[in-house]
């Protein structure tokens, strides 16, 4: 059996913020909820995670994940400490507790698996994962002998000058044998330049204590300021741009370019420079996005062309062209082949496949149909300051440039309005609309000034 204890009480001072540190966002995921997912793969029996600065603000941000438990930690007098809470919740678990540090997001659930075997297969009162990095400044030392058993972890503010040239650091993620840790917990002394309970002096008392070298280091950074959360999002992208060049995605000059691990993307896609994919997004295969693009919770089809443009919340259908700054958001749905060109805006509208909006144009709350083509600079004026209206134009229609349409309004199929028109009425089927004013032509006139 095992069970997972997630430190997450501790304030992260060094974060200068008001919001816990395991909160702050790494691509979209707090920290915490990155931990967790890291550990899910084993599917432990327990999933505790111990909570004190601001603990309901902790415990409200992970409702997603019904089965955790939370333990209260009221003061926070150390990681030690921290593991102490557990005595009474699991007075009578038996098994293998993994104690991970809610502030090392970037585990994979490879290693934690890994981790775990090497414990059980040893049966080891303990096993700690560790490694071997070129900046070991912040992280605890780890002393061991030649067959990878431990004989001390010191924390870098108590180390010696000597004992802090060892590159071997404490990664902040151990897996106990529960029954012998739970025995040895009440002992951990405070006497430290921090003057906290360390769980780090609890592997003074166990033996067999190994430790276990993880492959990639870059796994274990722990994230105690504001430039190791940027790290650790530097690392995060390009292990997400890795996999998806793996998987047959062309992304040119990757370092201008992020990608959240909640998009998909589909094979022969080209991701142009300066383009940013978040949130819920697919992108289909053979599209080219970007360059200068960001698209965020959308669903874009396949051989999609897409350029200087944002799309939010929304879906384009295969074969779409759209951009250059084109604004497309709240749910606007953009019909297969359609052109949604310079500076257009759409919200909440849909339109059918191959119709075109080219040019300087807002659509809000419009419906439109197949085959329509949008005239240069319409708007749809949903607005009366007060309540929005729906604009619905029948398949076939034409639009004349420069028109406004004046919502609530039906422009039937096969329609045409006349251009710089504004329409406020309906306009049935097969009809012609002219709504502007007649030409007026005086002969002989010229301005007075211009009049010699
Ligand atoms: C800890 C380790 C260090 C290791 C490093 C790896 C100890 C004493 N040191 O140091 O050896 O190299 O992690 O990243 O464990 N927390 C609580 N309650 C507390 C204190 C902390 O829940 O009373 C939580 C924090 O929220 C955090 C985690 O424990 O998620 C680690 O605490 P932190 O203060 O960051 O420890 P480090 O100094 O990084
Ligand atoms: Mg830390």
């Amino acid at each position: 059996m095992v069970a997972v204890a997630i430190l997450a009480a501790g304030k992260g001072t060094r974060m200068r913020s008001d919001l816990p540190k395991v909160l702050h966002l790494l691509g979209g995921r707090s920290l915490v909820e990155r931990v967790l997912i890291g550990c899910s793969d084993l599917q432990p029996e327990r999933q505790l995670v111990i909570v004190g600065y601001q603990a309901n603000r902790v415990k409200e941000a992970l409702l997603d994940y019904p089965d955790l438990e939370f333990v209260e930690q009221t003061q926070q007098l150390g990681t030690g400490h921290a593991v102490q809470q557990l005595l009474p919740y699991l007075a009578d678990f038996q098994g293998d507790l993994l104690v991970l540090n809610g502030d090392v997001p970037l585990l994979r659930p490879e290693t934690l698996k890994a981790l775990l075997e090497t414990h059980q297969q040893h049966q080891n009162a303990a096993t700690i994962l560790t490694a071997q990095i070129q900046n070991p400044q912040g992280y605890g030392r780890v002393f061991c002998d030649s067959s990878n058993l431990l004989k001390e972890i010191i924390e870098d503010r108590d180390c010696t000058a000597t004992q802090r040239q060892n590159r071997r650091v404490n990664a902040g993620i151990y897996c106990f044998n529960w029954q012998k840790l739970q025995a040895v917990l009440p002992q951990l002394q405070s006497n430290n330049s921090q003057q906290e309970y360390y769980i780090t002096d609890a592997v003074n008392f166990l033996s067999p204590v190994m430790v276990y070298d993880v492959a990639d280091d870059r796994e274990i950074l722990g994230i105690n300021d504001r430039r190791q959360l940027a790290t650790a999002y530097q690392i995060l992208q390009s292990r997400i741009k890795d996999y998806w060049m793996a998987a047959g995605v062309s992304i040119i000059d990757p370092d201008s370019v992020t990608i959240d691990d909640t998009v998909k993307i589909g094979v022969d896609a080209i991701i142009e420079p300066q383009t940013h994919l978040r949130g819920n997004t697919t992108i289909g295969s053979g599209s080219r996005i970007g360059p200068g693009s960001l698209i965020e919770n959308s669903q874009v089809g396949n051989n999609v062309t897409l350029m200087y443009s944002v799309v939010v919340d929304s879906s384009i259908g295969d074969n779409a062209n759209i951009g250059p700054f084109a604004h497309i958001r709240q749910q606007a749905q953009v019909g297969a082949a359609c052109r949604v060109g310079n500076f257009v805006e759409l919200k909440k509208s849909s339109l059918g496949d191959r119709t075109n909006v080219a040019h300087l144009s807002y659509l809000g709350d419009a419906t439109i149909g197949t085959q329509v083509n949008i005239g240069a600079g319409t708007i749809a004026v949903n607005y009366d300051g007060k309540h929005k209206h729906q604009t619905t134009i029948g398949n076939f229609a034409r639009i004349g440039s420069n028109n406004t349409l004046v919502a609530p309004l039906n422009i039937g199929a096969h329609a045409t309005t006349a251009a710089g028109s504004t329409i406020v009425n309906d306009v049935p089927d097969d009809c012609l609309a002219i709504a502007r004013s007649h030409q007026t032509i005086k002969p002989g006139w010229r301005p007075k000034w211009h009049q010699e």
